[in-house]
């Protein structure tokens, strides 16, 4: 098992970074195969710790599940890396920089984009608007440059460009069908389609997927774990959470176990499923 060779110096999450200036450099000798790097991570709710010193490491390229029984931490560990909590402390590494305390939208400029466990798409809004929003530094957000002489030409190709972008990923995802139809109105599966092609549209390096496949029929299940691995041929890099051992089993190179808020067992598939500790910590549940 290895355990990322970085050390927790944040002891209060609210002393964490929270600007861009204050992001260190790469850390001396943080191997460039390992974009995401979790070190002793401890996030409390009042009595409860959520996360108690967790540490692993996500390899680059990789899909690896992050599994756990009801309650392990699984998603508070997720809202720590991508800066939804605070961590109480710990530290958060991100492409050999640590991303501690920073907020959501400036870790997913950097590349790192999470899903949620219930899919947050905006009702309302159609299938083809939800993705049109979801890019990062549009030049049209800032209506002023609009009126700007010669950035209206800009902002029009800007806006085509898009366009094209984004019905690449309705296709890609097999839901430019769904285009005009309001995200409300979507099954749980599309809606989790949906989720992923928006994150996909911020063009990130990494994503976090906090159960991707609930609620998703078997059809969409698998387009959708097609789609991970032909992200994943491209180089990007997934850590999965996900309740379906089998699924586990046969998709990701490496899986990590929680247990009570704590790293428990980290290895290939196989190992994991014959680990004793693991075994115990899912009593009663079928692994
Ligand atoms: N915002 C919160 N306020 C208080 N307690 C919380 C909060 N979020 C999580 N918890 C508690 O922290 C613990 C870990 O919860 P978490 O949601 O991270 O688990 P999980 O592994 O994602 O579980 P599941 O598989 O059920 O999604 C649980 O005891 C949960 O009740
Ligand atoms: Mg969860």
């Amino acid at each position: 098992m290895s355990e990322p060779d970085i050390s927790a110096e944040e002891t209060d999450g609210r002393a964490a970074a929270t600007d861009e200036a204050n992001v260190e450099p790469e850390s001396a000798g943080a191997p460039a195969d390992t974009p995401l790097r979790v070190a002793n991570l401890r996030k409390t709710f009042g009595g409860i710790v959520a996360v108690d010193d967790a540490s692993f490491a996500v390899e680059a390229g990789s899909l690896t599940g992050l599994i756990g029984p009801n309650g392990a931490g699984k998603s508070t560990t997720f809202n720590c890396i991508t800066g939804a909590h605070k961590p109480d402390s710990g530290r958060v590494e991100f492409q050999g920089e640590r991303i501690t305390g920073l907020r959501p939208d400036q870790i997913a400029n950097r590349g790192l984009v999470r899903t949620f466990q219930i899919a947050r798409s905006l009702e309302e809004m159609t299938v083809l608007e939800n993705l049109m929003l979801a890019p990062k530094g549009q030049i049209g957000e800032t209506l002023w440059r609009s009126v700007v002489p010669g950035a209206r030409g800009k902002v029009v190709a800007q806006e085509e460009e898009l366009r094209e972008r984004v019905w690449e990923t309705l296709e890609f995802f097999e839901i430019d069908h769904l285009a005009g139809q309001t995200a409300g109105s979507l099954s749980g599966g599309q809606r989790k389609l949906l989720e992923m092609a928006r994150a996909m549209m911020t063009e990130p390096d990494m994503l976090l997927l906090d159960e991707p496949l609930a609620g998703v029929n078997p059809t969409l299940e698998h387009k959708l774990l097609a789609r991970i691995h032909d992200l994943q041929d491209e180089g990007y890099t997934f850590l999965l959470v996900e309740h379906d051992m089998d699924v586990i089993m046969q998709h990701c190179e490496r899986v990590i176990v929680m247990h009570q808020g704590s790293v428990l067992a980290e290895g290939e598939p196989s190992v994991i499923r014959n680990d004793e500790r693991v075994i115990e910590a899912y009593l009663g549940e079928d692994v």
